[in-house]
């Protein structure tokens, strides 16, 4: 029996309830390391090892726990026991990327509402959409008694086949940097400690568990390291998750160069590191590079380095007893800060407002790709008869698979799809465009087809004034797809119902950009990535107008796989698992700058999204002093609409530009204001590897307003002052 089973005897219940007198760290006017250090001078040994691991529930994704559960687990990823005599909260720990996850069903019947894919978020171009998808999940969470999210995904997409890229952010530092820190907030905005995570370059699920990833300081630095320094700034997440992979030979999870040298002592970080279930591979290096709390170790580490091990390491002198009560600091100090000793009152769940904040997502995210002849928006007041195809539309919206899957009231909406082992079943979540559709459009006739059959599914289109056809791909935490074809014969249904009906709009839900080989058939392209809660709504919504679609895409997306770094991703299809991943190919240059570089265009470039309306931009004005950008923009159309302004730089000697800054506007028709953007430092400077800082070269520096990436106005150069 291990020492945590004896101090088993001692845990309380889930909530610490209300504080006992004579706790001086209960005093919330004092600054959270203030309390912390109160509270850690009354702990036991003992107490402080129980803080440092967390336990899982049972049976769960990868391989069930032989070992029981303290008592008081909610039913999630983690649980750290109560320390009930000093009024320690127990921490209760969910998956909750795109909202609060019951992957396994470990709560049988629990549901919650999800967001759609991280990407939607991401392309609104909106922090504060951010901010309330994050409020949203927080307080849903802390509804349920979770007072820890594991959310924060932001790793960049180096690779358009990684199975995870639907729980992300996109391809660009800054975007995804201010996007998933804003999304943090949220979360932490109700009381409850969020991560960031996957720290870092775990920017592929092909050998996650196993490969090292080689990507040079520099490079490293001024991409996926800059998201996460970013967002941290942004968010201040009380907790950062070491990802599984190795990073230049050391395992994130204890690699000294990530954990101390960047997170702790560049950026000051001051909450606690949590290892990726799985993630840890030993006590003392982990520790001594930086490791504050073992996750899940009994189910998923090859033996619980923090219990005896870190005992043994303490005891002997190989790890300082001041490094355990760093540990033990650092994940006290996250827990005041973040409220969780304080403010423990529930609040009931408001179904419908919680499922309008998706609803909000999606209709501010989506990325209108195509708009032949202004098919859209749909003319629903005349529209006599639509054909709905494919992809399950009359039962609901897809989900991307694995720890992050939602359960939605009313559940799975198309049960017994392969995989049904983790990370399936696949779910559609139950919101079915096609009742959203029928209600958009009450005087048409309303017709739908599966699409199994691609006769039919034609023959439908062809009686039909406008065919909607849905197409899907699923994508999966631990699978990376081999290519970027859509599967099922889809393509085939598409092009048929394109011949059959000019008038053909295509749906996208998928986590990834697919090849569309039927693209200039199509009348219409409307991207959702997985449109979660209220879907079929948003998307009817957006197909009518009602809401004008203002997304633009957070990733470059490629025509094939010979645009990509990689054409070929070792390991994907199975067989041999590769050692390692050569990321200095492209280095810093990730998505749009790699395509600048090569010289090469992609089906669409990153920041592209079409609309209703037209915005008309003035002139660029760049205050380099004071990091501004300012620029007028008229709505020239008819209908109401959102512009994102993006600001791009390309710093004197570099073949690339750079997204400095953006901003979205939402204007009338006719109406017309003055926008300021502001500008990311960083983006004009690089990163020295010499003198560990960002350093601004200086020089004649060209600023350019860009409709995305690749559509620039004709640049602005402006002097701007080398680092002193
Ligand atoms: C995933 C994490 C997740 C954890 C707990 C891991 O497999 O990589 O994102 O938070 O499981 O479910």
């Amino acid at each position: 029996m291990g020492l945590a089973w004896v101090i088993s005897v001692a845990f309380a219940s889930a909530h610490a309830g209300p504080m006992p007198a004579g706790h001086p760290w209960s005093d919330a006017g004092l600054n959270p390391d203030a309390r912390a250090r109160l509270l850690e001078a009354q702990m036991t040994q003992d107490e402080k090892f129980q803080l440092i691991r967390s336990y899982f529930a049972g049976a769960g994704p990868h391989k069930p726990s032989q070992k029981p559960v303290p008592p008081g687990f909610i039913g999630s990823a983690g649980y750290v026991p109560a320390i009930a005599r000093l009024g320690i909260p127990a921490l209760q720990e969910s998956d909750a990327g795109l909202g609060v996850a019951n992957s396994d069903a470990l709560r049988p019947g629990d549901s919650a509402t999800p967001l759609p894919a991280g990407p939607v978020t991401a392309a609104s171009w909106d922090p504060q959409v951010a901010y309330r998808g994050g409020a949203m999940i927080g307080a849903e969470a802390r509804a349920k008694g979770f007072n820890v999210l594991l959310a924060g995904g932001i790793n960049l997409m180096r690779e358009p086949r990684n199975g995870r890229n639907f729980e992300y952010a996109g391809e660009d530092p800054l975007l995804a940097g201010t996007i998933v820190g804003a999304t943090i907030a949220g979360v932490q905005s109700q009381h409850i400690i969020s991560t960031i995570k996957h720290y870092a370059v775990n920017d592929q699920e092909t050998a996650r568990n196993t490969i090292d990833v080689k990507l040079d300081e520099k490079a490293m630095r001024e991409s996926d390291l800059l998201a996460f320094e970013l967002a941290i700034e942004r968010g201040k997440p009380g907790s950062v998750m070491c990802s599984y992979n190795k990073l230049n030979g050391d395992w994130a999870c204890e690699n000294d160069y990530l954990l101390n040298q960047v997170l702790k002592q560049d950026w000051h970080y001051p909450g606690f590191v949590m290892s990726d279930w799985g993630g840890d591979h030993s006590a003392v290096k982990a520790v001594n590079a930086g490791l504050d709390q073992e996750s899940a170790a009994e189910a998923f580490d090859d033996q619980v380095f923090f219990d005896t091990p870190l005992r043994q390491a303490v005891a002997s002198g190989e790890v300082k007893q001041a490094r355990l009560d760093d540990m033990v600091h650092r994940i006290l100090r996250s827990m005041f800060a973040a409220g969780l000793f304080d403010e423990t009152a529930k609040r009931p769940i408001n179904e419908q407002a919680d499922l309008a904040v998706a609803r909000h997502t999606l209709e501010s995210g989506a990325v209108l790709l195509r708009n032949q002849n202004a098919l859209l928006p749909l003319d629903v007041a005349r529209l006599k008869s639509l054909a709905v195809i494919g992809a399950h539309a009359d039962k609901g919206v897809m989900a991307g698979g694995g720890s992050s899957t939602v359960r939605a009231k009313g559940g799975n909406a198309v049960p017994g799809l392969a995989p049904l082992q983790w990370p399936g079943p696949i779910v559609y979540h139950p919101y079915a465009p096609l009742a959203a559709l029928r209600k958009m459009a009450p005087a048409a006739q309303v017709s739908f087809a599966d699409g199994t059959d691609v006769a039919t599914a034609a023959a439908l289109a062809k009686k039909a004034q406008v065919a909607v056809v849905f197409v899907q791909k699923w994508a999966a935490e631990s699978v990376d797809w081999t290519d970027l074809g859509l599967p099922d014969q889809q393509d085939a249904l598409v092009t048929a119902v394109a011949k059959a009906n000019p008038h053909t709009v295509v749906i996208l839900e998928n986590g990834n950009p697919i090849t569309m080989p039927w693209l200039g058939q199509v009348g219409a392209v409307l991207e959702t990535w997985y449109p979660g809660g209220d879907g079929g709504t948003g998307i009817a919504n957006l197909l009518s107008g009602k809401v004008n679609p203002s997304g633009r895409l957070p990733f470059s997306w490629p025509k094939d796989l010979s645009q990509l770094p990689r054409p070929e991703l070792p390991g994907a299809a199975g067989g041999e698992a590769p050692k390692s991943v050569d990321y200095n190919i492209e280095g810093a240059d990730v998505g749009y700058r790699w395509y600048q570089r090569r010289g090469i265009e992609p089906l669409f470039p990153f920041g592209f999204g079409l609309s209703y309306t037209q915005f008309e931009h003035g002139t660029l004005a760049i205050d380099a002093g004071k990091l501004q950008a300012k620029v007028s923009v008229r709505n020239t159309g008819q209908r109401a609409g959102a512009d994102v302004v993006q600001v791009y730089v390309q710093v004197p000697g570099s073949p690339v530009r750079r997204l400095a800054g953006y901003a979205k506007i939402f204007l009338q028709p006719g109406e017309e204001r003055t926008v300021t953007v502001p500008l990311e430092s960083r983006r004009l400077a690089d990163f020295n590897t010499e003198q560990h800082r960002w350093v601004v070269r200086g020089g004649a520096y060209a600023f350019s307003l860009g409709r995305s990436a690749q559509a620039l106005d004709a640049p602005v150069s402006v002097q701007v002052q080398p680092s002193r």
